[in-house]
């Protein structure tokens, strides 16, 4: 049985640019799969074939069960979105803006309205619910933008960045929300550049990177590929390098990183704050100064870097979005979906 979002094959190209090679998808129903990827990789291009925004060259796409190309208003229906830009209407004031998406769908004045509070309530906007939008700050407008979203709670969701420009406490915030419709049993396709929140959020995590999904897994498995946890070590003199890597040598589980400039050993570990702790020791005893030490996870670039040999940085630099995409963008969302 192919899943709530199933897509095989999916081509895009604009002009020289292949935003899409070949995508394959597949989302079991009451789960949610993140997907990560560099700026420019093709994740933005992805949900909006999905979510019937944008025809695909080739390949076929089904939500909840649907052809996005041969039915798009039946897949609308069963869909929300929130886009990577934010899409409210600038005149109207929060609740309005929300009050506006719940009569779209048709609920009751009362109904829309208590479910306008409730949202505001919890994306914290109840102090500026009754400004016009047009006021709002970026994280405002982004927080407003994703509650539309969640105003009816489709069977099938899509957000692209949700979080991206969220201050930490909203950002819990949306992902509390979030946790709350998966266990409501809505499927969920997330892009992300934080391989944290993916790692929070997803079930299932794909990694594109130019057009294509080149790594899927649970966030243990790709992290088992770039080597997991990573032990971190400033030393406060450049004479002490020596010792420490030999230090951290001893406990490694493979070849790390010394930087003579910022005095910073890297080396791959397993064993946590047990290990840590002896790592302190052992160079105390043995007189090494620390500036700084610590245990760091890895990171999207770790696992760009595990997966194909350059940084999300260098691969940013090779293919980024024109600011005219970006805005297209903005504007089909904006007339699309809701
Ligand atoms: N409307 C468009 N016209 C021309 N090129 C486009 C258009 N939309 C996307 N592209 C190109 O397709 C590629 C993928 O873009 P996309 O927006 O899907 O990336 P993304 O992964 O969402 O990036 P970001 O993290 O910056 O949002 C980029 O090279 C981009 O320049
Ligand atoms: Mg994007």
């Amino acid at each position: 049985m192919p899943g709530a979002i199933y897509a095989e094959g999916l081509v895009k190209t604009f002009g020289e640019v292949r935003a899409l090679d070949g995508v394959d998808l597949d989302v079991p129903e009451g789960t949610v799969l993140g997907m990560l990827g560099p700026n420019g990789a093709g994740k933005t291009t992805a949900v909006r074939v999905l979510t019937t925004l944008l025809r695909p060259d080739r390949g076929t796409a089904r939500v909840a069960g649907v052809d996005v190309v041969a039915h798009p208003d039946a897949v609308r229906r069963a869909i929300g979105l929130s886009g990577q830009f934010a899409a409210v209407d600038e005149y109207l004031t929060g609740r309005e803006n929300l009050v506006m998406v719940g009569r779209l769908y048709q609920m009751s004045g009362r109904d829309a309205k208590r479910r306008a509070a409730e949202l505001l309530e919890r994306f914290n906007l109840g102090d500026a619910a009754d400004r016009t939008a047009k006021t709002y700050s970026g994280g405002m407008r982004r927080r407003l933008d994703l509650a539309a979203a969640l105003v009816v709670s489709p069977p099938v969701m899509f957000m692209d960045e949700p979080t991206t420009g969220l201050d930490p406490r909203n950002r819990q915030a949306l992902w509390d929300v979030i946790q709350e419709l998966v266990a409501g049993g809505t499927t969920l396709l997330l892009t992300t550049q934080y391989l944290e929140e993916a790692d929070r959020l997803a079930h299932d995590i794909c990694v594109v990177d130019h057009g294509r999904v080149i790594a899927r897994g649970t966030s243990d498995q790709l992290k088992a590929r770039t080597g997991g946890e990573r032990i971190e070590v400033v030393v406060h003199a450049p004479e002490h390098l020596p010792v420490a890597e030999g230090v951290l040598r001893a406990v490694a589980k493979g070849d790390g990183a010394v930087d003579p400039h910022t005095r910073r050993l890297t080396f791959p570990v397993t064993g946590g704050a047990k290990l840590l702790a002896e790592v302190i020791r052992e160079l105390d005893s043995r007189g090494v100064e620390i500036d700084d030490i610590g245990l760091r996870r890895p990171t999207l670039d770790d696992v760009f870097i595990a997966l194909t040999g350059h940084t999300a940085e260098a691969a940013r630099d090779g293919g980024d979005t024109p600011a005219d995409g970006d805005r297209a963008g903005a504007a089909t969302t904006k007339e699309g979906v809701r």
